[in-house]
């Protein structure tokens, strides 16, 4: 069935549906993991054993039209866990005043994108096993798939997150800035665990994907609108690899934020020394993104019986009032 499906006016019928086969499902699969439980790759091996490859078909589909979008399903993944935690919280849509949406502070608003494809996944696993595979875990699949897609590694992701039922608005206006200087950035990623060689890692994520030029270096070049589109990565702009760092070595990165963690003063003693080294080793730096990746995921996971398997990832399940 054509994930698209899913916009359709059929939507409905197909969320009542989904509605009755998750009150179902409850009783067959839904058991919340207990006590001592932890994230784990095998977590959907049986309530959903296709979910790996009816998440990467979407993707497939969806970059034949939009090549971005591998790129633009990894960040979301970040923007995700750096607020609240990784529990799908940047996904909701505004439903005032219960809700207010994260998609408009200023690091997501007009920027943050992807939305539409991961609707389509979530369609298509709510038709393969109903009420099964959070919102949260669709954002730390389809990172890994993109990066794997885009040439970068792959690992094996953790599993089991649960979906919040809350946004955290002054959080989400906490996310890391491309004007933060290093040691903001540094707080920040610290904040959720994350320490300077993560930092280093995850920002090699800016090999792929795309940035307006009002958000670069040198601002945008006369005449260009704020809005105008450049690659993040000049040299290998859709491929996953190391060159981001050559780019920084050159004094080519496209964000301040970048370029701090060769330029700032602080740097020689922390973040320069590791950014020379996946510079000169892609696959160190495969296998630190990897590994920071899983640390990123693992940031505060709703699970067992806290949260709840959104049925729309844009909305949450009962709003209790
Ligand atoms: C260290 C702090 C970070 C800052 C300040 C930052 C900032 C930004 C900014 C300003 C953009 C361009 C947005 C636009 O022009 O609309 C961007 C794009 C992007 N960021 Fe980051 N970022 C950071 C870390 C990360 C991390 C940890 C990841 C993933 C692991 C990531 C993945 C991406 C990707 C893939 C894009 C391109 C998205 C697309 O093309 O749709 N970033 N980032
Ligand atoms: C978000 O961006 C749009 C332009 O795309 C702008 O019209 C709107 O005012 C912005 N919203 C906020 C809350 O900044
Ligand atoms: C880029 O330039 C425009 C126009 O001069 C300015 O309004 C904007 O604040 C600049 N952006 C940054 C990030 O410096
Ligand atoms: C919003 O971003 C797009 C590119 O992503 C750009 O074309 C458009 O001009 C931006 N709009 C505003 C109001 O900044």
């Amino acid at each position: 069935m054509a994930a698209s499906s899913c916009m359709s006016s059929l939507g409905l019928l197909l969320a009542a549906h989904c509605a009755l086969l998750l009150a179902l499902a409850g009783a067959a699969h839904g058991h919340p993991h207990l006590a001592g439980s932890a994230l784990s790759s095998s977590f959907y091996d049986e309530s959903c054993p296709g979910a790996y490859d009816i998440v990467r078909r979407v993707i497939q589909e969806a970059r034949v039209s939009d090549p971005r979008i591998p790129a633009s399903l990894t960040r979301l993944h970040f923007h995700d866990c750096f607020v609240n935690g990784c529990d799908g919280s940047l996904l909701l849509d505004d439903d005032l005043p219960m809700i207010q949406s994260e998609k408009h502070v200023p690091a997501n608003n007009n920027s943050t994108r992807g939305f539409p494809v991961v609707d389509d996944i979530k369609c298509a696993l709510e038709n393969a096993c109903p009420g099964i595979v959070s919102c949260a875990d669709i954002l730390a699949l389809a990172a890994e798939i993109s990066v794997e897609l885009a040439g970068g590694p792959g690992w094996r992701v953790l599993l089991g997150r649960r979906d919040g039922t809350t946004t955290n608005i002054e959080s989400a206006n906490n996310l890391p800035s491309f004007t933060d200087p290093l040691d903001k950035l540094q707080e920040k990623f610290r904040n959720v665990n994350l320490d300077d060689t993560d930092l280093v890692a995850l920002q090699g994520a800016h090999t792929f994907g795309k940035v307006q030029c009002q958000f670069t270096q040198q601002n945008c070049t006369a005449g260009q609108a704020q809005g105008a589109l450049e690659n993040l990565d000049q040299v290998t702009p859709k491929v996953f690899d190391n060159k981001y760092y050559g780019n920084l070595l050159q004094g080519r990165a496209q964000l301040p934020s970048d370029q701090v963690m060769l330029s700032d003063p602080a740097a020689p003693t922390t973040t320069a020394p590791i950014v020379h080294w996946f510079a000169s080793n892609q696959r160190d730096f495969f296998r630190n993104f990897a590994v920071s990746m899983i640390k990123m995921g693992n940031i505060s996971p709703l699970m067992g019986r806290d949260g709840e398997i959104r049925t729309n990832c844009r909305r949450v399940n009962n709003k209790g009032y």
